[in-house]
């Protein structure tokens, strides 16, 4: 039998396209750029297989109308809303994601980024590099203790939780979060995890909220102007789920009146755009680095071939959302 042709939209870690390659017949993308939007609306008529990144926004009108030649999309990443579940149901098309493997590195960088904010690392290496360190002295660049000061969770799932769990181990602080569902009290003891009755009581009480929402509709501008106005004006905000989930002029404004102390952003409304307003702050600003370690990305890219083979098997896919 035929292997089915599928298309891999960006570069993957070499040991996943050497697998992808074995069992497929697999387009793979070496030139690394990000492909056209129309490139991929016609690969829906040419391929079996897209395995798409957050680089490829699929929204509704981007699918065939009818059933159409694909029949899944093994997405590269824990987060789908650049995808729009509907429209890939109505065109008979399965989506899976890659959950779990990516959980630690990104709690990881959560705290990182609150370290960054809380200690102006940032700040303090480019005064190092651009030659203005004048020498210590007792009140130079002084930041935020974070030791023993309270992390709030929005969204206590797999990432929120791996972060909260660093946050009181590593640092001793107390965590509280907010999430739609009820947690297991098992997962909330991990970290001994109070939880709070809405995002306002979490915004309003910790020193450093970190947010673990999906994107998308749902939650888009979830943080504006009302709700930043909550948090401490010694508050540190901390994103590393979706961009969507901020009102980024809202929270540029707030960084420059103070009503915040600081943000840690990891990711952005229209990546990989930032918008003018929020480079000009004292913001620290990665590049959307979240799961990028060599070990996580290629057990993603692993992910998304195991749920490639078994839907090829006929088997119950690992880790379908639509
Ligand atoms: C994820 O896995 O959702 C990362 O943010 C990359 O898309």
């Amino acid at each position: 039998m035929a292997k089915p042709k599928i298309l891999v939209t960006r570069r993957w870690p070499a040991v996943v396209e050497k697998r992808l390659s074995k069992s497929y017949n697999a387009t793979l993308n070496p030139t690394d750029v990000a492909m056209a939007s129309n490139a991929i609306a016609t690969a829906f008529a040419k391929y079996d297989a897209i395995c798409p990144t957050i680089s490829d926004k699929l929204p509704a009108e981007l699918f065939p109308q009818s059933r159409s030649r694909v029949r899944i999309l093994g997405n590269y990443g824990v987060g789908f809303s650049h995808i729009d579940l509907d429209a890939a149901k109505a065109a008979g098309i399965v989506v899976t994601n890659t959950p779990g493997v990516l959980s630690e590195c990104t709690a990881d960088l959560v705290i990182t980024l609150m370290l960054m904010v809380a200690r102006r690392t940032s700040e303090g290496e480019r005064q190092v590099r651009a030659g203005r360190w004048t020498g210590w002295r007792p009140t130079h660049m002084m930041g935020a203790k974070v030791s023993g000061a309270t992390f709030g969770v929005l969204g206590f799932g797999r990432i929120g939780r791996s972060a909260a769990k660093r946050a009181h181990h590593g640092f001793g602080m107390k965590v509280i979060y907010y999430d739609a569902f009820p947690i297991a009290p098992d997962l909330a003891a991990e970290s001994a995890a109070q939880s709070r009755d809405s995002i306002e009581a979490v915004l309003h009480e910790a020193d450093a909220v970190s947010l673990h929402m999906p994107g998308g509709a749902e939650n888009f501008h979830l943080i504006n102007a009302e709700r930043l106005a909550l948090m401490k004006p010694t508050g540190i905000l901390v994103n590393t789920a979706r961009g969507e989930i901020i009102d980024g002029q809202a929270l540029a404004d707030a960084l420059r009146s103070r009503t915040i102390a600081g943000a840690g952003l990891d990711v952005y409304e229209d990546e990989p755009t930032i918008p003018a307003a929020l480079l000009q702050t004292n913001a620290v600003l990665l590049p959307h680095l979240g799961s990028a370690t060599r070990a996580t990305r290629e057990a993603m890219g692993m992910m998304v071939a195991d749920n490639l083979d078994a839907f090829f098997a006929g088997e119950n896919l690992p880790n379908r959302v639509a």
